[in-house]
C-alpha cells in the first residue's frame, strides 16, 4: 500500500469522503489516505493528525514528496486537538484503530467539532462503545460497510449529526445498517465469531478460578443474539 495504491479497506473509506471535502485524517500514519485523494483531485484540502513522531515524520515525507505541502498540513496532535477553526473541515476520517481509542478521539476533542463534518470511522474492533458514543451524541449512521482483507474483517461507519436517532442494544452491536442488510458477508463474520465465542462460554464453564458472572452474562448474550441473526 502507498499514496498511489490504497488498501481496499482505506479504498472504501475514501468512497465516502464527499467530494470536494476538506478533509481531517486523524491518525493519518504515512498519510496515504489525505494524499491519495488530493491526487485524485476527490477533496480540496486536508490535515493529516499524528500522534506519534514516527509516522508523523512519514506522513511529513509523503507530503513533501507529492509536492502537497499548500494543500495538506501534517500535524503532530493528539486527536482532533490537529483540528483549527481556520481548516473549515467538513469531513473526519479517523481508522486503524480500536473503536474505543475512536469514541475517546471524539469525545475528548468534541469541542473541535463544528457540528456539521461527516465522520467516516473505521474500528478494528470495539464497534459497539463507538456506536454507543454516536447514539448518545446525536449522530445519524447513513452507511456502514463491511469488507475482508488478509483474513481480517473491517467495518467502516459513517455518521453525521442529526436528531436523535434511538437504536437497539443489537443494533449497536451488529450495526443498524449492515443488520438490516443481512448481507452474505455479514452472515459468515459472524458465523465465525460465533464458533470462537461459544468455545470461550464453555471454557469459563471449565475455568479454574470462576469467571464473574457478569462477564458470563455478557458473552453468554452475545451468543443468543448471533445465534438469532443466523437462526
Ligand atoms: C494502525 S495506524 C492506522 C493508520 C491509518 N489511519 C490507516 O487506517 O491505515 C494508527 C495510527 O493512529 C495513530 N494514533 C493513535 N492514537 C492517536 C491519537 N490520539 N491522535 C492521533 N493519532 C493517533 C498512531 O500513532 C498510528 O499511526
Amino acid at each position: 500500500m502507498n499514496e498511489h495504491t490504497l488498501s481496499l479497506r482505506l479504498e472504501r473509506v475514501a468512497a465516502h469522503v464527499p467530494a470536494g471535502a476538506r478533509l481531517a485524517d486523524i491518525g493519518s500514519d504515512h498519510g496515504y489516505l489525505p494524499v491519495a485523494l488530493l491526487r485524485r483531485g476527490a477533496i480540496v484540502a486536508a490535515v493529516a493528525g499524528e500522534v506519534a513522531l514516527t509516522p508523523f515524520r512519514a506522513a511529513e515525507r509523503t507530503v513533501a514528496d507529492n509536492d502537497l505541502g499548500d494543500q495538506i498540513s501534517v500535524r503532530l496532535a493528539d486527536g482532533l486537538a490537529a483540528i483549527e477553526a481556520q481548516d473549515g473541515i467538513t469531513a473526519i476520517s479517523i481508522c486503524g484503530m480500536g473503536g474505543e481509542t475512536i469514541r475517546d478521539i471524539l469525545d475528548n476533542g468534541k469541542a473541535r467539532l463544528s457540528g456539521r463534518e461527516r465522520l467516516i470511522l473505521q474500528p478494528n474492533g470495539g464497534e459497539p462503545p463507538l456506536r454507543q458514543w454516536l447514539m448518545d451524541n446525536d449522530y445519524r449512521i447513513l452507511a456502514e460497510e463491511l469488507l475482508r482483507e488478509n483474513r481480517f474483517d473491517y467495518e467502516i461507519i459513517v455518521a453525521e449529526p442529526a436528531t436523535r436517532q434511538p437504536y437497539s442494544a443489537e443494533e449497536l452491536y451488529f450495526g443498524p445498517l449492515l443488520l438490516q442488510a443481512r448481507s452474505p458477508q455479514l452472515l459468515a463474520k459472524w458465523q465465525r465469531r460465533l464458533r470462537h465465542k461459544q468455545r470461550t462460554l464453555a471454557s469459563f464453564a471449565h475455568a479454574q478460578q470462576a469467571v464473574p458472572e457478569d462477564k458470563v452474562q455478557d458473552l453468554a448474550r452475545e451468543v443468543r443474539w448471533i445465534s438469532e441473526l443466523l437462526a
